[in-house]
């Protein structure tokens, strides 16, 4: 990632410094996945070489698990390890902490680390609120390959109004970016049981804390 390309870079590096604040010697923490979740990453590198402390991170993308060695972060599993907390970035939060996720195709690690979490949080800057989810962004859907005609036809049939091919994951499926008039909880229920879906970008009622540059 080109740092110096980052949108809203400023905002973002303070919510990484915060975040490497609240690092302690011995902690598993969940490492998300975007840019603000990339200065993060080596803002925690600088301060467990500054504090000489150790710690073992889950990443959920391949470019910040490649970071995170470069930083010399040791690297946990969840096969192996106990998510002690979490943080990530978001595409959008609305009014009751929902998120949509996946613009940067991660989401389906990203939400395994949440679901793991006793907390995580969510490092966002101000253009990431919004009043209702699907404002600014479409709802990622990840997809097992084979399974995308098939999912398009599921999707269009809940209500999906536009279905686009986005490219593959990190899993090596494709991502679906699919347009809704309305999102809610009953949705995210209705993509999950359509078979060939493996994850949906929606994020709802999962136990995170919005953290605030001005907090
Ligand atoms: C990755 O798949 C996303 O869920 C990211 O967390 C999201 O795109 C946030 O990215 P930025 O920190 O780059 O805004």
């Amino acid at each position: 990632m080109d740092i110096d390309k980052i949108d809203n870079k400023e905002e973002k590096l303070l919510l990484a410094r915060k975040i490497a604040e609240k690092v302690v010697d011995g902690q598993v923490i969940g490492f998300g996945s975007g840019s603000t979740s990339y200065l993060a990453t080596i803002e925690i590198g600088k301060t467990i070489k500054e504090k000489n402390i150790r710690i073992k991170a889950i990443p959920t993308s391949n470019e910040i698990e490649d970071l995170c060695k470069e930083c010399g972060i040791e690297l946990g599993s969840l096969v192996e390890d106990e998510i002690d907390w979490s943080f990530d970035g978001a595409d959008e939060v609305d009014g009751k902490n929902n998120m949509i996720k996946g613009m940067g195709r991660a989401m389906f690690r990203e939400k395994l680390n949440i679901l793991n979490s006793p907390i995580t949080y969510i490092l966002v800057d101000n253009t990431k609120f919004v009043n209702s989810l699907g404002e600014k962004h479409p709802v990622p859907i990840e997809v097992f390959p084979s399974a995308i005609k098939y999912v398009a036809n599921e999707l269009t049939k809940i209500g999906a109004t536009e279905t686009i091919f986005r490219g593959m994951t990190d899993n090596n499926n494709a991502i679906l970016d699919t347009r809704f008039e309305k999102i809610d909880e009953e949705l995210e229920k209705k993509i999950k049981s359509i078979t060939g879906v493996i994850e949906s970008g929606l994020f709802m009622n999962n136990n995170i804390k919005v953290l605030r540059i001005d907090e």
